[in-house]
């Protein structure tokens, strides 16, 4: 059960973030939609409420737009302003394969809105989850890490862009960012674990162009083959609230079960060189 906690849960409107929100709330938890399209997020809320039979006030819609820095500052003031403590942080939200565009700070938008939007996020709301330990920050990651590569001479994409490697860079990124923080936070009664949700039915697939003769057989593929939202979302609720990960620390996980990850995922120079280079970026001062 998860009564008296609160889990902010970024992406949450829709797919596996709004799967996972309703998973936290029929545990009784309180969740914070962390969502850039406000319509959207109000919308979800209610379907959440509708099938949960939960308070509304256990639903919360906040603005957040990870693909602006101004806007993730601007989230997380409101938050350290309104909230008294924060049990669980989810960065869920995803950009997949879309065609090159670049955030508000200039950052290509996969590995801006992955990766960079929630460091700065979760680097500004540490100190509320350290004082409310212990507490958890789970990071949504995905087996397509596998083709990544942190290319630090061009993490922008400025030389080249190929939007898939864009989006298995920023999912390593994600790893590697899980890897570093669990170093950090040695000691600390907060702990990092990621998740590879596996294939999943949800809106992350909007920028892959399937021909009109063959949605039909597309969709009929996915129902039989893919995840619905809710068993997409079982890591993450298991993670957010199972006794059995208390302690757990810097893991990857996938089915609920610890998974073992490539040597270049848990790279410790990796993961301390893309941490400074995160920081700069997003222009942390420490
Ligand atoms: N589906 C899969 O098979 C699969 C597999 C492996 C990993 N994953 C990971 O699972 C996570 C959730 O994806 P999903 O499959 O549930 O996809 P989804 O249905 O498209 O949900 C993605 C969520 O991220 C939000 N988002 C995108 N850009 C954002 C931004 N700039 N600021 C704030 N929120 C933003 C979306 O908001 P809008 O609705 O407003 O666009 C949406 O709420 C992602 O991290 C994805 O990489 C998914």
């Amino acid at each position: 059960m998860m009564s008296g906690k609160t889990v902010i849960i970024t992406g949450a409107n829709s797919g596996i973030g709004k799967a996972t929100a309703a998973g936290v709330v029929k545990l009784q938890g309180r969740v914070i939609m962390a969502c850039r399209d406000r319509s959207r997020a109000e919308e979800a809320a209610r379907d959440i409420v509708e099938e949960t039979g939960a308070d509304r006030d256990q639903v919360v819609v906040r603005h957040l737009d990870l693909a602006s820095l101004t806007s993730v500052r601007s989230f997380c003031e409101n938050i350290l302003k309104e909230e008294p403590r924060l049990d669980v942080l989810i960065n869920n939200a995803g950009v997949y394969q879309c065609p090159y565009t670049r955030t508000e700070d200039g950052f290509e938008m996969q590995f801006g809105v992955n990766h960079l939007g929630h460091f700065l996020l979760t680097h500004l709301l540490l100190d509320l989850l350290k004082r409310s330990a212990p507490s958890r920050i789970l990071v949504v990651s995905s087996r397509l890490y596998k083709h990544g590569h942190i290319n630090f001479e061009d993490l922008s994409s400025e030389r080249s862009y190929d939007k898939a490697f864009a989006y298995s860079r920023s999912k390593l990124a994600n790893l590697l960012f899980t890897c570093e923080l669990a170093r950090r936070l040695e000691g600390s009664s907060v702990t990092v674990n990621s998740l590879t949700p596996g294939i999943v039915r949800t809106n992350l697939g909007r920028h892959v162009h399937v021909p009109a003769l063959a949605k039909p057989l597309f969709h009929l593929l996915s129902r039989a083959l893919f995840k619905s939202p809710e068993q997409g979302a079982e890591t993450a609720v298991f993670l957010a609230s199972s006794p059995d990960v208390d302690g757990v620390q810097g893991k990857c996980f996938a089915d609920c079960r610890p998974q073992v990850l490539l040597d270049k995922a848990t790279d410790r120079d990796m993961a301390s060189k893309l941490w400074d280079m995160s920081e700069i970026m997003v222009g942390i001062t420490t």
